[in-house]
């Protein structure tokens, strides 16, 4: 390659030496390093296509080789740089996200976050890098192009610069239009996508409201507004390619033009002008070199087209990564293990005297924002170990939030809380979360099946499981048991079928009965389940765990009053030495618990057992049970 090149810039002697190199090789066939290897110790000389033609043919070989090597090259980087970049990217993003604060969850929307975890990485792991590498491409063939042109017609340089000066203009002008309607299309459409989610979900309401042709022209509004910016989008993509056609067109005319008026004469001069010294090979191939220009200036339209397609796309691609990478700064949340502060591992025990403490909540005072009003107002109480406590309030009053910070979502403006000897606010979450069961309204069930559900981590025997799950009355108590059921009237336990759903659901009918099994399949948020029955599952959740400290924040509302009674019994026999705090909708939940709650408007304004709030008539806990019918 290099004797070759460096026939270029002495013609004269290659055409001289040119016989001398017929001679010597004829038309042999030679390996390429070879045949330069030989031309290097023989002579400067450039062999005519006529004479060998396999030289070029070799040459030819020799640029595919290259040029399939980068490009496996290229790829081979860009698909797996590609892959690891968003890997890392992704992990690192899932895990800035599962340890966001409360406070970012609840005023982020659920679909920004998915958006970001799913269609922002389908972008980045699929088209970023197409993009990024078309638009090198399409950069370098653009580069090429022109100096083709330029070094084998210099003449052209005059037009060129006119139509260069207008694909830049159009150009520009191009990439400021679309990156709004690129914009405008994607979020015109998640309208649609929403729309057409939220009327599949809520399907038996439209129709029991005869609200069909409502929600239909609203999804076809909606389709409406979004085919608008597609449309505009692709009319904005013609609007370039006609113009730069006709630019293009244009282009060609002047390439032939100037070939076709000047010829090799005029150029010739013009080269020697400009003191590049091509005319050799000018002479040698005129009719090539005019295709080539031709190709070239065709081709140059396409590049450029193509190229500011492709930044334009490109720089939208890019948002994407910018937008993961604002979310990588989210607000976090204290760390989950706190290496020289770990509690033992027999924290929270229940073992002490009956009159210590074993949670203490002093000056409580808790804000969702340093903007909001406190939700709690200085609340204090202690709870002693194995004590059962309800906790009663209007709505609205703060009962969920002293829940939940007693499981550290929300950090106290003020005030400490101490469970068993440790200030919670000191140790890390994991060791705070695991030790403590939290069972909430809406209980969440992964997909999967029920043992998965009921046991994660794989930690509990199959027999354990089911004895949970008899328990809290999903399975009947089976004769074959070992362990009698802690239940007693056993015989009037329910067996839940599994919604009828559920086979429809899954199309997998783990069970001909209905019933529920350890491997029952459950469904995404377990919604072939009913409410009740999540509960009853997060319920055996907690009993397999055993924890010394067990929060119902409503648990049981969901569930008929019969069942409700099963599972107090439950709890009482199962967790006889764990402390429960209730959260009670139905006072009758906590009418036998030792000791009663009762809050409003962030404060604590009654506590003591239930028969000593009854027998202050004028109380609140009174009145409450009055309206309930229970006086
Ligand atoms: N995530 C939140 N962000 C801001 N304010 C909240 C949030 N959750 C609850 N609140 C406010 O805190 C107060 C107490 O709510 P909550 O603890 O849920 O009451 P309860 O469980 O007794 O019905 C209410 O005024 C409610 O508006
Ligand atoms: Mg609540």
């Amino acid at each position: 390659m290099q004797v070759w090149g460096e026939a270029y810039e002495t013609p004269a002697k290659a055409i001289s030496n040119l016989s001398m190199h017929i001679q010597t090789h004829g038309n042999q066939i030679f390996p390429v390093t070879a045949f330069i290897a030989n031309q290097a110790a023989n002579s400067q000389t450039l062999p005519t296509a006529d004479e060998n033609p396999m030289f070029y043919v070799w040459i030819y070989v020799l640029i595919g080789l290259a040029s399939l090597t980068f490009e496996m090259l290229g790829s081979s980087i860009l698909v797996f740089g590609g892959y690891r970049a968003s890997r890392l990217l992704f992990g690192q993003l899932l895990d800035t996200i599962c340890r966001a604060t409360m406070r970012w969850y609840d005023v982020t929307p659920t679909g920004r976050i998915l958006n970001r975890l799913s269609k922002d990485f389908e972008t980045i792991d699929t088209t970023i890098g197409f993009s990024f590498s078309f638009t090198i491409q399409c950069f370098f063939t653009v580069i090429l192009s022109v100096l083709t042109i330029v070094l084998l017609s210099p003449l052209f340089l005059i037009p060129g610069i006119v139509i260069c000066a207008a694909y830049v203009s159009y150009s520009k002008l191009y990439l400021e239009i679309t990156r709004p309607l690129k914009r405008l299309d994607s979020t015109t459409l998640s309208p649609v996508f929403a729309s057409f989610r939220t009327s599949l979900e809520g399907l038996a309401t439209i129709r029991a409201f005869s609200a069909e042709r409502r929600f239909l022209d609203k999804m076809n509004d909606n389709l409406d507004v979004t085919t608008k910016c597609y449309w505009a989008l692709w009319m904005v993509n013609r609007w370039l390619l006609f113009r730069f056609d006709v630019l293009g067109g244009i282009a060609v005319f002047c390439v032939m033009a100037i070939v076709a008026l000047f010829g090799g004469n005029t150029h010739q001069q013009v080269v020697s002008i400009l003191g590049a010294d091509v005319t050799a090979l000018r002479a040698k191939a005129s009719n090539g070199f005019e295709g080539l220009l031709i190709v070239s200036a065709m081709g140059l339209t396409m590049a450029i087209y193509w190229l500011c397609r492709f930044i334009s796309q490109l720089e939208l691609d890019l948002n994407a990564v910018e937008r993961v990478t604002e979310y990588l700064n989210l607000p976090q949340e204290p760390p989950s293990i706190i290496e020289s502060a770990r509690p033992p591992a027999y924290w929270p025990s229940s073992g002490g005297p009956a009159d210590s403490k074993l949670i203490s909540v002093e000056n409580l005072v808790i804000k969702y924002a340093p903007d909001l009003p406190s939700v709690l107002q200085g609340v204090s109480f202690d709870i002693k170990p194995r004590e059962r406590v309800g906790l009663v309030g209007r709505t609205g009053s703060g009962k969920s939030t002293l829940a939940t910070a007693l499981l550290r979502f929300v950090e106290p403006v003020e005030g400490h809380i101490v469970i068993d000897g440790i200030d919670i606010s000191t140790i890390g979450l994991y060791d705070l979360r695991s030790r403590v069961t939290f069972i909430q309204q809406d209980s969440v069930l992964f997909s999967g099946t029920i043992r998965e559900n009921l046991d994660p981590f794989n930690e509990y025997s199959d027999e354990a499981c089911l004895d949970v799950l008899r328990r809290v009355h999903l399975i009947d108590p089976s004769p074959s048991s070992t362990r009698p059921a802690s239940i007693r009237n056993s015989d009037e336990s329910t067996t839940f079928a599994v919604a009828s759903s559920a086979s429809s659901v899954t199309g997998t009918e783990t069970n001909k009965t209905g019933a529920i099994k350890l491997d029952s399949v459950v469904t995404s948020s377990g919604s072939n389940f009913s409410h009740g029955q999540r509960q009853l599952i997060a319920l055996a959740r907690a009993l397999l765990r055993k924890t010394t400290v067990i929060i119902m924040d409503e648990a049981t509302s969901s569930i008929d009053f019969e069942t409700d009674n099963k599972i107090q019994l439950a709890l009482r026999e199962e967790f006889a030495s764990s402390c429960v705090i209730t959260i009670a909708h139905r006072l009758q939940t906590i009418i036998d618990y030792d000791r009663v709650i009762v809050m409003e408007n962030g404060k604590i304004v009654e506590n003591g057992s239930p028969a000593e709030l009854m027998s202050n008539t004028d109380g609140n806990f009174y009145g409450m049970c009055a309206k309930a019918g229970m006086v």
